[in-house]
């Protein structure tokens, strides 16, 4: 019903939004009466995600520094503003350190941390200006224990998990909360790195049983994109169907 939405009358940006999380996390913002603006490096996905969704898309590469002044001015220029920011982008792969490469490493970190810099430095002036805001950085349970056999993503889940307190307490006076979001087991095409028995190897681990949908995910991340959250900065929120390590 128009005009009952949870996100009514705001202006969100999505990053890895062709696909999977992020094209969840955008349709269900629209439908609670966002506008919303996505970006990825999948462009075919993501102009079909934006037709499908009622939104834009715009090519942006998260490790692209330049390319997050661009994308913000894009937005604030379509929209006048920007309420909410999801650093939701991410790469996954099954690497142990001991064969972990600098070069894997770097790759890792460029889009799953120095993007969410990126992206937080970009965003909190034009939050600012639209009088506050909320940014949601999508860690992983990956950034609340140990990850033995994803090292480089681990460690970039971590420091998600860690520049989201140190911005949310950076950011709190100017009315610009910060909050990780730590999804467990998804059922997206990322998860499929595992293998293609991760259903089986991975669901023992489970005490709810399955996997999520990206839609439970997605949920999360509307709370704390909304002012339902008013009062929650600096903070991790885990959905994972009850995993302990
Ligand atoms: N699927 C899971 O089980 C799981 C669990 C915990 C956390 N996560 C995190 O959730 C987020 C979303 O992942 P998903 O499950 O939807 O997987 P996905 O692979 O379907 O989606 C990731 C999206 O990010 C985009 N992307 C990758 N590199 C990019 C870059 N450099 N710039 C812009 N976009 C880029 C991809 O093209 C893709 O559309 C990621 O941060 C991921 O690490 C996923």
């Amino acid at each position: 019903m128009p005009g009952m939405g949870r996100l009514n009358g705001k202006v969100a940006l999505i990053t890895g939004a062709a696909r999977g999380q992020g094209a969840t996390e955008a349709a269900l913002f629209a439908a609670e009466g966002a506008r919303v603006f996505l970006t990825d490096v999948l462009d075919q996905d993501g102009a079909a995600t934006a037709a499908a969704v009622g939104g834009s898309y715009r090519h942006h590469d998260v490790a692209d520094e330049a390319g997050w002044r661009e994308t913000v001015d894009w937005v604030v220029a379509e929209a006048g503003r920007l309420d909410v920011l999801v650093n939701n982008a991410g790469i996954f792969r099954v690497v142990p350190m001991l064969d972990t490469t600098v070069d894997l490493w770097h790759r890792i970190m460029d889009v799953n941390a120095l993007g969410v810099f990126l992206g937080m430095r970009a965003a909190a002036p034009a939050m600012v200006a639209s009088g506050g805001g909320s940014i949601v950085n999508i860690s992983s349970i990956a950034g609340m224990h140990a990850s033995p056999t994803a090292f480089a993503y681990g460690a970039s889940k971590w420091a998600v998990r860690g520049m989201s307190k140190s911005a949310a307490v950076e950011l709190a006076p100017s009315g610009v909360r910060v909050n990780s979001v730590h999804p467990g087991i998804i059922d997206t095409e990322m998860i499929t790195e595992v293998g293609d028995d991760w259903r089986e190897v991975l669901t023992p681990r489970i005490p709810l049983g399955r996997p999520a949908a990206a839609e439970e995910v997605a949920r999360l991340v509307l709370f704390l994109a909304s002012d339902e959250s008013s009062y929650c900065t600096g903070h991790e929120y885990v959905v994972d169907g009850g995993i302990i390590a």
